[in-house]
């Protein structure tokens, strides 16, 4: 069975203080609530890394993300992080291709290939994001944009890393991201499905549809969660807003607790 996955991405908000904060009332709120198969990642910015990765092991199956490294594997690239020091501060995985990267810092294809290679030789795992813009949807292209997107750098990998669950996707349509709008249980259903059939067409049914998870992201939040995740495609959430207060995220969690209880 899909490893299901309740992710938290905070973007750039959080200071130190507030980080701790986030983790106590977090750790208790999350402490009694377990499920077989499900991990809970929360991928803070850069300085906190280290910080909750010493806290982790206050909940099972909790993992750290950075939420981007940089497409070299060191040298003179000021003010950048790469994916070995990610590793070393004791994180487990790293968001690769985020629409507001790709958008507001031009990360192009070949460089996202290059981060996912090194994030996955540095033992990262990556989740890895892809999504239409209203643009692109409102002019039938959304499922042309999704098919190239996982093309240029999915397709291309090696299917063992599927089977090891190394890689985790995430489909984001920019229009539902800290929007308010999110798409419908039908939509991302829809569009988790044609994922899984694009890939089929380079990896073997079996490891597209035993160990792929595809998370949903773009306004997922408390009351909208069971929803999403009960639908068949849907392996959990890449949580924006909703994943910075401890108990919505914990809420978000519980949902898919009981989604995993239901199967
Ligand atoms: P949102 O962000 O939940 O705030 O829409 C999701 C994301 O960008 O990962």
């Amino acid at each position: 069975m899909r490893t299901k996955i309740v992710a938290g991405n905070w973007k750039m908000n959080k200071t130190m203080e507030d980080v701790r904060a986030f983790s106590d009332e977090f750790l208790e709120l999350a402490a009694n609530d377990h499920a077989d198969g499900l991990q809970t990642v929360v991928a803070p910015p850069f300085p906190f890394l280290a910080a909750m990765a010493e806290k982790k092991n206050g909940l099972r199956n909790y993992h750290i993300a950075a939420q981007n490294c940089h497409h070299e594997a060191s040298g003179a690239y000021t003010g950048e992080v790469a994916a070995s020091m990610i590793r070393s501060a004791g994180a487990g995985l790293v968001i690769i291709g985020h629409s507001e990267r790709r958008q507001y810092f031009a990360e192009t294809a070949g460089q996202l290939m290059k981060k996912t290679q090194l994030a996955l030789e540095n033992e990262l795992r990556v989740i890895f994001c892809i999504g239409e813009t209203l643009e692109q949807r409102n002019a039938g292209k959304h499922f042309e944009v999704i098919r190239t997107q996982l093309q240029e750098v999915i397709s291309r990998l090696d299917e063992e890393l599927l089977i090891a669950e190394k890689l985790i996707l995430a489909y984001e349509p920019v229009w539902a991201i800290g929007t308010g709008v999110t798409a419908s249980a039908a939509q991302a259903q829809e569009m988790h499905a044609f994922i899984r059939q694009v890939l089929c067409e380079t990896f073997h049914a079996t490891t597209v549809h035993g160990y792929l998870s595809i998370l949903y992201g773009g306004s997922c939040n408390a009351s909208n969660a069971a929803e999403l995740f009960a639908q068949e495609d849907v392996d959990g959430g890449l949580v924006g807003g909703a994943s910075l207060k401890a108990a919505e995220f914990a809420a978000i969690r519980r949902a898919m607790i009981a989604q995993i209880g239901a199967l």
